[in-house]
């Protein structure tokens, strides 16, 4: 009897530490959300650039504003962008989605970082004085937040490297992120290999025209999946084979697969085992488009692909792609080898980003979506 009115009552204690503990939370939360700022409400600034700003999450929040042109560290060098190029990722950090992204350091009600744009072409304008490998009047490309602006400034060993001499600023733009993810896929997640069959799953987007080239520069044997209109497209570029998805459900096929390259995640984890060898890798780089849940976007999938691998004979697994000036180099020499060649789309001005990520949003770019500076 003693025991059982003991038990009763540490449930009783742990029971109402549990609800404390809960209410400290919410009410914390509460007062972080409120608290949640930027920096919107900096002073005028006194040598002004053209910058896209948002002190808001929402499209609608986007503006073309003047701030404060930025000077480099002694590591640094300063950049005047010629072209930008916009990738999802932008408008993942517009709308704030997945929210999740918002408790991981985002902001929870405002974004922290009210810059916009990664991928960036240009000339060097200045440079740290601890800088030795680049020098004002190189041409460049590569990756840095905030590139939807006049000017960056970017660690000189970080990703940047110089611009092959036979494509143009918004082409080099387009390159940092789509390139390097499809490169890092197939060469370290799905380490493929002359003549394995690949599939690439979204072919005719920023990811997958840069994948169909370099999959096809590896010496593989590749399947582009696009719509209609891309057949011919996706076959310029190189690939073997092309499945129009409007026709044909590429999973329903007879044909077996080393490696997947899954940009559009639309279907089972089961669906894309049965179509791949057994010593297959199924890579995933896509999700969590517009239609996908807000609240926490592609990282069930994410989980459940990393569940399920031990247990099977193939390999499954998530990339992020992870920005060097290592592999924007390679990406360099495959395009100046003429084995890669960036792919256009459409082109707008700095104060038409709204409508550029609007447009990528919509999930049908042709290859890569670019920003040129008034
Ligand atoms: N993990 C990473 O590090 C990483 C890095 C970059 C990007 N990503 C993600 O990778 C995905 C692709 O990025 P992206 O820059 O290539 O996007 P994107 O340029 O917007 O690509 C869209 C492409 O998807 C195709 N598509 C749409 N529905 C399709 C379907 N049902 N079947 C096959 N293709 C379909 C479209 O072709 P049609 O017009 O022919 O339908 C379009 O060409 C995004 O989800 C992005 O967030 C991840």
């Amino acid at each position: 009897m003693k025991i059982k009115r003991i038990l009763k009552g540490v449930l009783k204690l742990t029971s109402v530490v549990i609800l404390l503990a809960l209410f400290v939370g919410i009410i914390a939360l509460f007062i972080a959300y409120w608290r949640s700022t930027n920096d919107c409400d900096k002073a005028i600034p006194s040598n002004p650039m053209k910058a896209i700003v948002y002190c808001d999450y929402g499209l609608a929040n986007l503006k073309l504003k003047e701030i404060e042109k930025p000077t480099p560290n002694d590591d640094q060098i300063l950049v005047k962008v010629h072209a930008a190029s916009v990738n999802p990722y932008d408008w993942h950090f517009v709308e704030g989605t997945p929210k999740i992204m918002r408790l991981m350091g985002v902001g929870l009600r405002k974004p922290k970082d009210t810059r916009l744009g990664v991928d960036f072409a240009g000339t060097v304008e200045a440079v740290g004085k601890s800088v030795t490998q680049f020098k004002p009047g190189d041409d460049v490309f590569g990756g840095k937040g905030g590139a939807f602006a006049e000017y960056v400034c970017r660690r000189a060993e970080g990703a940047v490297a110089l611009k092959p001499a036979n494509i143009t600023f918004q082409q080099a733009a387009s390159v940092n992120i789509a390139g390097i993810t499809a490169l890092q896929a197939l060469r370290d997640k799905g380490n493929v290999q002359p003549r394995q069959k690949v599939l690439i799953n979204g072919a005719s987007g920023g990811v997958g025209t840069f994948a169909v080239q370099i999959a096809k520069s590896f010496g593989a044997e590749v399947t582009g999946v696009c719509s209609t209109r891309n057949v011919d497209l996706v076959r310029s570029l190189g690939a073997d084979h092309v499945i129009d998805y409007t026709k044909e459900d590429f999973a329903k096929d007879e044909r077996r697969y080393d490696v997947i390259l899954d940009n559009v995640p639309n279907h089972s984890l089961s669906e894309c085992r049965r179509i791949l060898n057994p010593n297959g890798k199924y890579v995933m780089i896509g999700g969590g488009g517009p239609n996908d849940s807000r609240w926490i976007g592609p990282f069930g999938r994410v989980i459940n692909t990393m569940l399920l691998s031990p247990f099977v004979s193939q390999k499954m697994g998530m990339m992020m792609a992870d920005t060097s000036q290592k592999d924007l180099t390679i990406l360099g020499d495959l395009i100046q080898s003429g084995k890669v060649k960036p792919v256009i789309d459409r082109t707008y001005k700095l104060s038409e980003v709204p409508a550029a990520i609007a447009y990528l949003e919509e999930g049908h770019a042709r290859g890569k979506v670019i920003i040129t500076m008034e």
